[in-house]
């Protein structure tokens, strides 16, 4: 017995170091190890061998099992590697190569603008607050001064949810949600998106604005302006010219919108872009929240931010900021 397991022993170790392939190894375990391999053929004549010898040569089949399984591991793994390799260099990968440039991106125009107005204002101490963009009618219209039949409804062209709730047509809602839990002083900026049914060169259906809101005492017009001035300067600087326009919006009295200078048409004359109306803090409105209208007094304002960006950088056509063309946005 114990010669004819060292047979099996050197020609299975033979056969495995002579092996070429994966498949040869897997050959070899199921010719000598399978269920009707010659080294399980053996240990099945254990049961016919005299009980003292059967543990003795129990043994040494499972030693010649263990070392003959132990060089087929081995030698699969080496044969393994050596296809896997082989198969790199068919299939020519050249690690070496640098990887293809997928570019970097950079900041959308918007966000660019945005981020310089709440800078700005908030080195005057102006603090940032937000929203909600599905508003009720009360918040949009109805604190604002703008009850059901009033006719500056109709100038927002609102999307209606159908379960009454609209889409916010402005930011100025968000005074109210302020208000509501603030007392004056009162600083704030609002960006965020605004939605109206409204669309061509200069007018998109949601766009995006920031409000401006200073509650406070003895707040006057003069301190309006002064920081639209201020403000409309640092953004476009001092030669580019600006013009306050009486307007009228329910929520504030009196009321103003301002344009920036945008081209110069061909006789000469001037071509405006609207950027913003604001006004003070229409009484009704401080009543509404339950600030006392007597002794204190403030300012708001509403920009249209892509009308900013498109002064800011040039752009002629609103449509541009949306369509995500790589080409218009790497320029940023
Ligand atoms: C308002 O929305 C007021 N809530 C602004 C305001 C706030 C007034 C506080 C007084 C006090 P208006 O509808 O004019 O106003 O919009 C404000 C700005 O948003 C406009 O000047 C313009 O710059 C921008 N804007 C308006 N409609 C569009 C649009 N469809 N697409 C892009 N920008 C727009």
């Amino acid at each position: 017995m114990k010669n004819q397991l060292d047979t099996l022993q050197q020609t299975v170790l033979k056969m495995v170091s002579e092996a070429s392939c994966v498949q040869e190894l897997t050959d070899i375990k199921s010719r000598f190890f399978g269920k009707k391999g010659e080294i399980t053929q053996l240990l099945k004549h254990l049961a016919a061998l005299d009980p003292t010898e059967r543990p003795k040569v129990g043994q040494m089949v499972n030693a010649v099992k263990d070392m003959c399984f132990n060089e087929l591991n081995i030698k699969r793994q080496q044969l393994e590697r050596d296809e896997a390799r082989k198969q790199l260099m068919r299939e020519g990968v050249d690690t070496s190569l640098p990887s293809r440039w997928l570019g970097r991106g950079s900041e959308h125009p918007i966000r660019l603008t945005m981020d310089w107005i709440t800078d700005y204002f908030g080195r005057f101490g102006y603090q940032i607050e937000s929203g909600p963009e599905i508003e009720t009618d009360y918040y949009n219209f109805e604190a604002l001064n703008i009850p059901a039949s009033h006719p500056a409804r109709d100038m927002h062209d609102t999307f209606y949810l159908k379960d009454g709730r609209l889409l916010r047509t402005h930011t100025s809602p968000v005074q109210i949600h302020v208000m509501e839990h603030m007392n004056p002083p009162i600083k704030i900026m609002v960006p965020g998106r605004v939605f109206r049914c409204d669309a061509d060169a200069s007018h998109s259906p949601v766009f995006h604005q920031m409000e401006g809101l200073c509650v406070a005492k003895g707040v006057t017009f003069a301190h309006l302006k002064s920081t639209l001035e201020g403000f409309l300067r640092a953004m476009f600087g001092s030669e580019r010219k600006v013009r306050f326009r009486p307007s009228y919006f329910p929520f504030t009295e009196p009321s103003v919108e301002v344009d920036v200078e945008w081209k110069t048409r061909d006789d000469g004359s001037i071509e405006w872009m609207e950027v913003l109306g604001a006004g003070m803090v229409h009484p009704n409105v401080l009543r509404n929240v339950g600030i006392d209208d007597a002794a204190f007094t403030g300012f708001a304002f509403g920009l249209g931010i892509e009308r900013m960006a498109m002064l800011r950088y040039h752009i002629p056509d609103i449509r541009l900021f949306y369509e995500n063309d790589q080409r218009f946005l790497s320029q940023f």
